[in-house]
């Protein structure tokens, strides 16, 4: 049995980090050139410093990256300029997979021909140096984004240039993203980022870590979303982090949402304090619907629109906006300044100062969270010499199921289906550990639902594609 532990930091991190910065990319950079950097940074440009600022209405935060720095440093300028709160920096593909040669040759072309030939900003080619200079003046926190299974190089790049929020985590970052990248590796090296950015901190000002509770974004059960942003939350908190978001996507039902920010914000803070790490702050990120989007911009923008409204409504700290390009691609650069402009509009003309629940919310909330404990107190009694083996073991056993991951490690037994609500239902736990009285129930409430389609996979299909 494995509790989360403040004795779990990672020891020799110092070897680990010279084998890491070792890499030519790496620049000759020292373990201490972050920490150096951030002192001449200005405290706006932390996280934490936003959020305290922010006055009730929730922060924006778009997403983008484009291969050349001049691009980069437009984009910046107008999302900044379109009043964004966080300014996004999204790596492209082949940084991801750390296939930075590719990255560098592919970033040579697009220079060369002036033509994008990347979906996103290749850091670890251009390096600390050059991306200081895209920040030089800001005041605002920039956000990492990418999908990283081994972000070990890419954050240590990150924090040197000057960037204090990174997202991501062993979980989730590598079952929505790999098909075969080990959890059990993932999670280590993910242990590498955590303490590099507690190690990159001052108390006043914490490097701040943000997971990605959208996960698959694929019917995926608020229970199991919740106990993943919950796990990644203690891990960090383990190597010292102590400025954290936890976060979930649009599930597509509005009493859902108002239940799953409830019990996100609440558990997490339990467990937190439970586990002895009083001192965490945490924060909870919306993010609009991440599943298909309509391909008409109308419809696109009214679906913008019709998240911000849940956003203000459970006073998220901070939502990440989408774009009415989201089904085309990549949007340029005015079309996502324009969304940060709209949904802000959304949030000021419905500011909503408390949040928002009701009798049919309130009992979904006591359906979730009684799910997600029956999962965590299971997950804390799975043997293991550390937290993070407890963790890996849950997977393994199916105890935590995300639907239709594509990883090896998933088990991919649970199913879901939406109820008369929209609500994500459990149909089918497979190995999750929900008490019997849960189950019976998610069963019961899928039953509201009159217009059942005759072939399953039709059913499937309509429910995931709700939006379009
Ligand atoms: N610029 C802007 N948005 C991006 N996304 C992915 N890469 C980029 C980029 N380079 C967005 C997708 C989707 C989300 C996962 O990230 O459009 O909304």
């Amino acid at each position: 049995m494995a509790r989360p532990s403040h004795n779990a930091a990672l020891s020799g991190i110092e070897e680990y980090r010279r084998q890491v910065l070792s890499h030519p990319l790496a620049r000759g950079m020292s373990p201490l050139e972050a920490l150096d950097h951030f002192k001449s940074v200005p405290a706006e440009r932390f996280p934490c410093v936003a959020y305290a600022q922010r006055q009730g209405v929730p922060c924006t935060q778009p997403r983008g990256g484009f291969p050349l720095f001049e691009a980069q440093r437009r984009l910046t300028q107008q999302l900044s300029d379109a009043g964004a709160d966080f300014i996004p920096l999204t790596v492209d593909s082949y940084t991801r997979h750390n296939q930075y040669e590719t990255a560098t040759q592919l970033l040579k072309r697009s220079e060369e021909e002036g033509q994008n030939y990347l979906n996103g900003y290749p850091l670890v080619s251009h390096g600390h140096e050059l991306t200081r200079e895209l920040y030089r003046g800001l005041r605002k926190p920039v956000s990492l984004r990418h999908g990283t299974p081994d972000a070990r190089l890419l954050a240590e790049v990150a924090l040197a240039s000057g960037i204090a929020e990174i997202e991501g985590g062993g979980i989730c970052y590598t079952l929505p993203y790999s098909e075969g990248f080990p959890l059990d590796r993932c999670l280590l090296y993910w242990q590498y980022v955590d303490r590099i950015c507690a190690l990159t901190s001052t108390k006043d000002l914490p490097i701040h870590r943000e997971s990605f509770g959208p996960l698959t974004a694929t019917l995926v059960p608020p229970a199991i979303a919740i106990a993943i942003e919950i796990i990644e939350a203690l891990l960090a908190a383990e190597q010292g982090v102590t400025s954290f978001a936890v976060s979930f996507g649009q599930t597509g039902s509005m009493v859902q949402d108002l239940a799953t920010a409830k019990v996100l914000r609440s558990l997490t803070r339990r467990y937190l304090v439970e586990c002895g790490f009083d001192s965490v702050e945490t924060y909870l990120v919306y993010h609009q619907w991440m599943g298909q989007f309509p391909p008409q911009r109308e419809k696109a923008a009214a679906l913008i629109a019709g998240a911000s409204v849940i956003a203000s409504m459970i006073s998220a700290d901070k939502v990440v906006v989408k774009t009415v390009d989201e089904a085309l691609g990549v949007p340029r650069a005015e079309i996502n300044a324009e969304a940060v402009d709209t949904v802000r509009y959304v949030l000021r003309i419905c500011g909503c100062l408390e949040t928002v629940t009701s009798p049919l919310v309130e009992r979904e909330a006591a359906l979730i969270e009684s799910e997600v404990c029956s999962i965590l107190d299971a997950v804390f009694e799975l043997p293991g010499q550390a937290f993070w083996q407890s963790v890996f073991r849950a997977f393994q056993l199916g105890y935590i199921d995300v639907p239709f991951s594509p990883h090896a490690d998933n088990a991919n037994r649970l199913i879901s289906m939406r109820d008369a609500n929209g609500s994500i239902r459990i149909v089918e736990p497979g190995a999750v550990p929900v008490s019997d009285d849960d189950a019976r129930e998610e069963r019961a409430l899928l039953e509201t639902r009159k217009d059942r389609a005759e072939k399953t996979y039709l059913q499937l299909l309509s429910d995931i594609n709700m939006m379009v």
